[in-house]
């Protein structure tokens, strides 16, 4: 533009910015044939009776418009504005000259002036009569003929966002956005799949898999409902979304029916719910498909490498030992092999990296199930393509199944995830604990920004100068900077996706399963034996329709999301150790919310204590039993499944006396307002065993259940109870209030007069009846457990191994 005429045009210039900048609020109620909106008219909008909706053409970039239907209730304008749905995502129009039109025919045609009039979107219908198109109320645009017939309507082919009472069909489906400000197609799919289940699919340029509902479940574990195939779901304007294939979840605002609401899948692939108060303009989360960690989406970071998951940082890939970023700082580019065989079968040539709490999706070569690792191993070896192999425990956890792979792909690291994974590697190369344990701490760099393309035009139209002034006050006055984050390239060999069938199997055959609220009224006998109740609820004996017998456990305070709630109930299920409590499904039926476990005949440590039965070799199997169990909880550095509430009612005695620790993860299904992360809210457990950490102000780690175990233990083997001060019986029954820490340690510290200090220190109950040397270390192992000072204490696995030296030398 020529200066001179810039400073001219100054006045109306101005005028201009304030008029088409000005929140449309006149407006139009409607289209009729042969008339049409332009792109450079503020006023060509579309609005709702109510104003709730507006359609018109949107800034998507620098000279780029779409055109769309957005919320319009606050008024906003440009970028400010939330998109419904958009006729072009793919196809910005000019910023100039382009026109959304109905032509006489019946058509509804976007036409580009880049192009001289190129068609970029079309409604395809055709109407003899007469057609008028019009926005209502719950934010459909809709093309009608003369006698209000429906030709065309937007809530027939969304983009990224469902509003309520838009159905989603067996011809709809939900595609992302690329990302937070690129409107284009992504790789993320909501849609029904051919067995009638509402999935979300990654579907990236040359792998695609289903990574909701989670793949490793069978669809009806989760309550899906196969033979429905109506093949529709529908978010009503109160919160609650139904799915005819039975799936349904209610907002967390569920029952205000003034909320604005949007259900979008969001470019990170996550589906999400959003609701916004009447004049707000700010959108809040309601409800998502995958709160507890989102390394569950696939495609997050590329072949080769893990996903891993911190609540405070979030998401962050790194490469499998071996391997280096194939293009630093682009981690969905994967990794490569940093180093290289002659062949990737010669034997000895070849070694395998153990990781832990890590799983690869998809691309099995096959399952081998009851077999050893050798098998498995050599199974690996002698396929040239096989990069790796995971190795697990079967459903029975008394056989192992080997999963080869030829991709490493989907990889996922969480502490939950059980089972050992090898990767192939060249024997020479060595790696230390530091590089395997730590090494996955790089996060992901910042994307970088992309601009948005300019779009060009050709032909100079009337009033040039002032339509080019117009379109830069807006442009100037009306769109944000517009930031792309980088696209995902997924360079992957062209190669069919081939589902696991592994983690499904493992499932089903544990029997982790979704019962209805009915059949366990009817297997509690409507709730009638009560077994005992805790922080977390009351348990119910209840005899299942397959004869177990189970304890059934009713959440008082369960999150109110169910997807939450699922997603940490099949978390916790997936952990499976002979000393901890086997759980065998949930039910999650509205605010019922409840937890299925194998019944123990001999109830809690707690109501043990006094039992004559529960003579010394049981109490030392106790002992070492529930140090096993917390110490697969806190696995190798990974401090993730605290257990933050030992106490002798929760370690469950089975037929044998063999203790399994129960409750462990509760706290991550219990309503506590937050995510569990490093400062989780304060103080939990019970008192007298919890450990100092929770009143001061330091972090809290494994450190705090090693704690409570050492607490535990003493109570067992004097028979004191840490809750209550005590009558000490010394010095000729003279009561005297002790607290059993400082007493205990007190005892063991008076000189030794061969085995008389631990007389006055064991439990009555026992009889004299005990191994000296046993019971001494023991209460040794206990008082290391009780330090003050958490970095003095043991970790359970050196309780663990402490317990059994003496075991086997004595
Ligand atoms: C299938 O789903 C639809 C919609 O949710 C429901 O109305 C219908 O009753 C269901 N049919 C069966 C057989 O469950
Ligand atoms: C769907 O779920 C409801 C409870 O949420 C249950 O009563 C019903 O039996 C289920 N339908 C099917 C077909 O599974
Ligand atoms: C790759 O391998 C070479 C030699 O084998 C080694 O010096 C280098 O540090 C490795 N790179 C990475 C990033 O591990
Ligand atoms: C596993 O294999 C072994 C020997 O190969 C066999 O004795 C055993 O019965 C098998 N177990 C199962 C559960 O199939
Ligand atoms: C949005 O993403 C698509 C697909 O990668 C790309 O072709 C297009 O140029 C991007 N648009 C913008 C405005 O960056
Ligand atoms: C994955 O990584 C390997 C290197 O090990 C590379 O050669 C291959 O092309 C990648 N595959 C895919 C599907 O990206």
């Amino acid at each position: 533009m020529a200066p001179p005429s810039s400073l001219l045009l100054l006045p109306p210039f101005l005028f201009l910015f304030l008029q088409s900048c000005r929140l449309s609020t006149s407006s139009l109620p409607s289209v009729a044939k042969g008339t049409s909106l332009s792109v450079e008219s503020p006023d060509d909008v579309l609005v709702s009776p109510s104003r709730a909706y507006s359609a018109g053409f949107f800034p998507i970039g620098d000279n780029a418009y779409g055109f769309a239907v957005w919320f319009s209730d606050p008024p906003c304008s440009g970028a400010a504005c939330t998109p419904v749905w958009m006729a072009n995502r793919e196809a910005p129009v000019n910023g100039r000259r382009s026109t959304f039109s109905l032509l006489d025919s019946g058509n509804l045609v976007l036409t580009d002036a880049g192009d001289a009039g190129a068609e970029v979107w079309s409604s395809g219908t055709s109407s003899p009569s007469a057609a008028e198109l019009r926005l209502n109320d719950i934010g459909n645009l809709v093309l009608t003929d003369g006698s209000g017939g429906v030709l065309w309507q937007s809530f027939n082919s969304p983009t990224d966002t469902l509003l309520p009472q838009q159905p989603l069909t067996r011809n709809t489906f939900l595609i992302s956005a690329r990302s937070r400000y690129n409107y284009s197609t992504g790789f993320y799919k909501l849609y029904f799949d051919n067995d009638n289940v509402l999935r979300l699919l990654f579907d990236g340029p040359s792998i695609s898999s289903v990574y909701w509902p989670f793949p490793w479940v069978l669809s009806s574990a989760l309550g899906r409902f196969l033979y429905n195939s109506s093949r529709i779901a529908v978010l009503d304007p109160l919160g609650l979304f139904q799915s005819s294939d039975n799936y349904s979840f209610y907002t967390s605002d569920y029952g205000v029916a003034a909320m604005q609401r949007r259900m979008t899948l969001d470019f990170d692939g996550n589906l999400r719910v959003y609701s916004r108060e009447p004049g707000s303009t700010v959108w809040a989360v309601t409800w998502e498909a995958i709160s507890s960690d989102p390394c569950f989406i696939h495609g997050v970071c590329g072949n080769n490498s893990l996903c891993s998951y911190d609540p405070a940082k979030g998401r962050s890939c790194s490469c499998v030992p071996g391997y280096v970023p194939k293009v630093p700082g682009d981690w969905s580019a994967g990794c490569v092999p940093n180093f290289t065989f002659s062949d990737g079968c010669v034997a000895d040539e070849i070694g395998f990296v153990k990781l832990q709490h890590v799983d690869f999706y998809g691309y099995d070569y096959n399952t081998i199930f009851n077999t050893t690792l050798g098998k498995c191993r050599q199974t690996c070896l002698s396929l040239c393509n096989c990069r790796g192999f995971q190795f697990s425990a079967s459903g029975s956890r008394s056989t192992f199944s080997c999963y080869p792979k030829m991709e490493l792909l989907n990889g996922h690291k969480e502490p939950s995830l059980t089972g050992e994974f090898f990767i192939k590697i060249p024997k020479y190369k060595t790696f230390t604990v530091d590089q395997l344990v730590k090494r996955t701490q790089y996060s992901c760099p910042p994307t970088p920004e992309v601009k948005v393309v300019d779009r060009t035009y050709s032909k100079k139209g009337k009033n040039g100068a002032l339509n080019f002034m117009l379109w830069f006050a807006c442009v100037v006055g009306g769109i944000e900077v517009v930031v792309v984050f980088l696209v995902w390239f997924f360079l992957i060999r062209n190669q069919q996706d081939v589902t696991s069938a592994h983690q499904s199997n493992l499932l089903a055959a544990t029997g982790f399963k979704r019962f209805t609220y009915d059949e366990l009224k009817k297997a509690t006998r409507n709730f009638s034996k009560e077994i005992g109740r805790g922080a977390g609820g009351i348990v119910y004996k209840a005899l299942l329709p397959d004869d177990r017998v189970a304890a059934v456990k009713v959440l008082g305070n369960a999150k109110t999301g169910e997807a939450d709630f699922l997603a940490e109930a099949s978390t916790i299920g997936r952990l499976n150790h002979m000393n901890l409590i086997e759980m065998w499904g949930y039910c999650a039926e509205g605010k019922h919310k409840l937890l299925v476990y194998q019944f123990m005949e001999h109830g809690s440590l707690a109501q043990n204590l006094a039992s004559p039965e529960l003579n010394w070799k049981r109490r030392f199997d106790v002992a070492v039993g529930t140090a096993k169990g917390l110490a697969y909880l806190h696995e190798e550095c990974l401090e993730w499944v605290l257990h933050c509430d030992v106490k002798p009612e929760n370690i469950l005695l089975d037929s044998d006396y063999q203790p399994k620790v129960a409750d462990f993860g509760l706290s991550k299904l219990m309503d506590r307002g937050k995510a569990m992360n490093s400062d989780f809210s304060r103080i939990r457990g019970t008192r007298g065993y919890m450990a100092p950490e929770w009143v001061s102000n330091l972090s809290i780690t494994s450190k705090v259940d090693v704690y409570s175990y050492g607490i535990v233990m003493l109570e067992m083997v004097t028979g004191i109870s840490p809750t209550t001060t005590v009558h000490s019986l010394e010095s000729g029954g003279d009561a005297k209030q002790i607290r059993l820490v400082p007493w205990a340690r007190n005892k063991m510290n008076e000189p030794r007069r061969t085995g008389s200090r631990l007389e006055e220190m064991v439990d009555l109950a026992l009889m004299g009846e005990y191994d000296l040397r046993k019971m001494e270390i023991l209460i040794e192992v206990a008082l290391k457990c009780v330090e003050e000072d958490k970095d003095a204490r043991l970790t359970m696995g050196q309780v663990v191994e402490m317990l059994l030296r003496h075991e086997n030398d004595g």
